[in-house]
């Protein structure tokens, strides 16, 4: 019966394997799934985009909050029947849990369940190929080690077509890992301390991309402003040094980096707003809390003011910078009192968007550990008086583009035909009649209204609009 199955794998496999991968979380662990694809294909293995047809599925997990976990285990729920489907047509398919989870749980994984054949840790992708080879062979392992060697260095450099599928915009890491230690932050656990990739590498890797077609870079770290990478002369340079040299490789037209803590805004980064056109006038800057108490209980190790600050001296270098956040309500002894200093700030600054969440204790951060937890329903209620004043915010944010004009990266054909689709230097999505040959370019768009997530535009002047930089330009 097996033998009829076209692609019966097993050992000395000659047909070309398959791999899924599947990412939560964070844009690092985007940026991640990239590259173990990247690093399996030596080994034959080609990418896709189902789960169904894959020989080897990787799920590329989160551990931020609770609910993501559990995410993860319910995800692991539906791998376990596509992996007895397959079987019962003798084909072998391989679950691999990468990722945050992986990095913190380890082998409470495979105790947790018996589907998952491999769990590796967020710093030893290189080491896919061995692994898999031996789970080809009927092993099961866990591989967190922690951290081993400098991950940047031993992955496998994108080849040409894994960038190509990249499109017009795309991330690069440069840093990774947080020496922060907020109180209720797992991510220093599960990334380690932090490390910066030299500037000729990314240099390197960015070229690459702008060659395949690439025009924005988006520099990603868990604490990307605390980047520290050594220079082609030894000295070690900061993000602004970094973003001064990116700015200059032809054809990336735009620069943007994220996520940032307020303490590493330097003069020097703030400098380079007011001196770089491809720099984005879009800084997305978590505080967490306006509330100098629970900041300190936080161990953000900055105050309300400080911030404010922080958002003023960046608006007198570049009026036209929009900020965006990340809060957190229901902190261990957060009182309605802090959360109106919270909603104050919030109002003060008048953000672009930002992103807000429940407090969720994560076992073995100290927040965990604190009395006073807020109750779940306490919480929840916060949560909506605080989404509700940003969600007004974005709106009028949004709204007032409606009747001006606006530079637009277009990247990709729309729902409609006809119609590209691309973004403004704020990442609002624009829907715009052009044609496909405009992709990669930077128009001027007047805004003609807006939808529930996006903006509708006319390029100005269709006839002569000129191309700024055309893609394989
Ligand atoms: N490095 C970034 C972001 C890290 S995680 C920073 O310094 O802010 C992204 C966001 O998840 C955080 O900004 C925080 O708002 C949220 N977050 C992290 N841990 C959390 C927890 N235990 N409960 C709820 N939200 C959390
Ligand atoms: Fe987590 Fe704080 Fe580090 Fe951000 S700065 S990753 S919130 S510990
Ligand atoms: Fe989640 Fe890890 Fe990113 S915990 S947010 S995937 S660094």
């Amino acid at each position: 019966m097996a033998g009829l199955v076209p692609g019966m794998t097993g050992q000395g496999m000659s047909r070309p394997r398959k791999v899924h991968v599947k990412s939560f979380g964070c844009q690092m662990n985007v940026y991640d799934s990239h590259r173990m694809a990247d690093t399996l294909a030596p080994s034959g293995y080609s990418e896709t985009a189902q789960a169904g047809e894959a020989d080897l599925i990787i799920l590329n997990t989160c551990n931020i909050r609770e609910k993501a976990v559990d995410k993860v285990y319910s995800e692991i729920g539906r791998m376990r029947e596509l992996k007895d489907a397959a079987a019962a047509q003798g084909r072998q398919v391989l679950i691999a849990v990468a990722g945050c989870v992986a990095q913190a749980e380890g082998k409470e994984i495979i105790r947790r369940t018996d589907v998952v054949d491999l769990v590796v840790g967020s710093q030893n992708y290189h080491r896919l190929p061995a692994m898999i080879a031996r789970l080809q062979a009927g092993a099961q392992l866990v591989d967190t080690e922690f951290p081993i060697e400098d991950k940047f260095d031993v992955l496998a450099a994108p080849s040409r077509g894994a960038i190509a599928k990249r499109g017009i915009s795309s991330f690069v890491t440069v840093q990774e890992g947080c020496d922060k230690f907020c109180t209720f932050c797992v991510v220093p656990y599960t990334r380690g301390a932090e490390v910066s990739r030299p500037i000729e590498k990314i240099a390197a890797e960015v070229e690459r991309l702008a060659g395949a077609g690439v025009r924005e870079v988006t520099l990603i770290g868990q604490n990307v402003n605390a980047y520290h990478g050594a220079g082609a002369d030894g000295h070690l340079g900061s993000l602004a040094q970094l973003l001064r040299h990116l700015a200059q490789v032809p054809g990336i037209v735009r620069l943007r980096y994220t996520t940032s803590h307020p303490l590493d805004m330097s003069d020097d980064l703030i400098a380079a707003h007011g001196e770089l056109p491809a720099l984005m006038p879009s800084v997305h800057l978590p505080v967490q809390s306006g509330s100098d108490r629970v900041l300190a209980a936080m161990n953000r190790r900055h105050t309300r003011k400080h911030y404010l600050d922080t958002i003023a001296r960046l608006r007198a270098v570049r009026s036209d910078i929009a900020f965006s956040s990340d809060f957190i309500v229901g902190f261990p002894g957060e009182t309605e009192d802090d959360f109106r200093d919270t909603l104050t700030l919030v109002d003060e600054v008048d953000f672009a968007g930002a992103y807000s969440f429940s407090y969720s204790p994560r076992p073995g951060t100290p927040a965990a550990e604190m009395e006073a937890q807020v109750p779940a329903a306490e919480s929840a209620e916060r949560l909506q008086r605080l989404q509700a004043l940003i969600i007004r915010q974005w709106r009028a944010f949004n709204a007032s583009f409606v009747g001006r004009t606006v530079e637009v990266l277009l990247e990709k054909p729309g729902r409609l035909p006809g119609q590209l689709v691309g973004k403004t230097p704020y990442l609002q999505t624009v829907q715009v009649m052009a044609g496909p040959k405009l992709i990669g370019s930077v128009l001027p768009v007047s805004v003609t209204g807006t939808g529930t997530n996006t903006l509708f535009g006319e390029l100005t002047e269709p006839a002569q609009a000129p191309a700024l930089v055309t893609a394989g330009a």
